[in-house]
């Protein structure tokens, strides 16, 4: 019957590019819909947070892990409700990953505490034997760099319009709000923390690297 389409080369170029062109469109078209972007009770991430998120993107976690959960019930079971396109509304870059080493991270803070993620980040070994996770002992005494993500937040927020200081959602402020504000989140994550020095660091007005990933690690749900 479409022979004559093999035939010609214009309009089998033509007929290509509109079944292509199709499967794009069915793929892309339901994320602007405003109903999709964002899901309703996902929120931006706080400066502490944000920290934390570049700390994961500079030691490359993801790199052994993703954060998207695949709609199989294998996946459902172990790592929770499947991932939404609306989810990932405030990430900027998105952190899917396409290999995983080690788990999915994408609810790890629904079943993962404050302490178990010390002791894990300290040496993984010692609370899951026989893991080739490497241990990130740096990040004790590295100290998170709050302002450059002061300074993200401030930009998505008059670039993309992302709803910083609005009703239910995380205020950013001036510098001087949000690094105290960061500081007090801070303060109730070391309170779960056994390390001496990073309690001694937060007290002193420091925020080691550890205690922004672990805030990145818990708002993850
Ligand atoms: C070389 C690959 C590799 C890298 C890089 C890596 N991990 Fe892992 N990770 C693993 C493996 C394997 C596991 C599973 C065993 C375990 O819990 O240690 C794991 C487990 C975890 C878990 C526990 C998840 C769960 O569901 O129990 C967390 C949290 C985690 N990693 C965070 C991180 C963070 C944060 C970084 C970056 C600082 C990182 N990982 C870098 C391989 C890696």
């Amino acid at each position: 019957m479409f022979s004559w389409l093999e035939k010609n080369p214009f309009f089998l170029a033509v007929a290509i590019f509109l079944v292509i062109a199709f499967a794009g469109v069915i793929e892309i078209l339901p994320d602007f819909a405003k109903q999709s972007r964002p899901l309703v009770g996902t929120k931006p991430y706080t400066v502490l947070e944000l920290a934390g998120r570049h700390v994961y993107i500079k030691d490359s976690c993801n790199s052994c892990h993703s954060q998207l959960i695949r709609p199989f019930k294998s996946e459902t079971d172990r790592y929770g409700k499947y991932s939404l396109s609306g989810e990932y509304a405030y990430d900027r870059p998105f952190l899917w990953g396409s290999k995983r080493t080690g788990p999915d991270l994408l609810r790890v803070g629904n079943y993962r505490t404050t302490d178990w993620h010390e002791h894990h980040m300290w040496e993984p070994s010692s609370v899951v034997p026989g893991t080739i996770m490497p241990s990130y002992k740096h990040m004790f005494t590295n100290e998170a760099k709050i302002e450059t993500a002061y300074a993200e937040a401030l930009t998505v927020k008059n670039v993309f319009k992302t709803p910083y200081d609005q009703e239910g959602m995380p205020k950013l402020g001036t510098w001087e709000q949000a690094n105290k504000a960061a500081l007090e989140e801070a303060k109730l994550i070391v309170a779960d923390m056994k390390d001496e020095k990073v309690k001694q660091a937060v007290a002193n007005g420091k925020i080691p690297e550890i205690v922004a990933i672990i805030a990145y690690m818990n708002s993850l749900k």
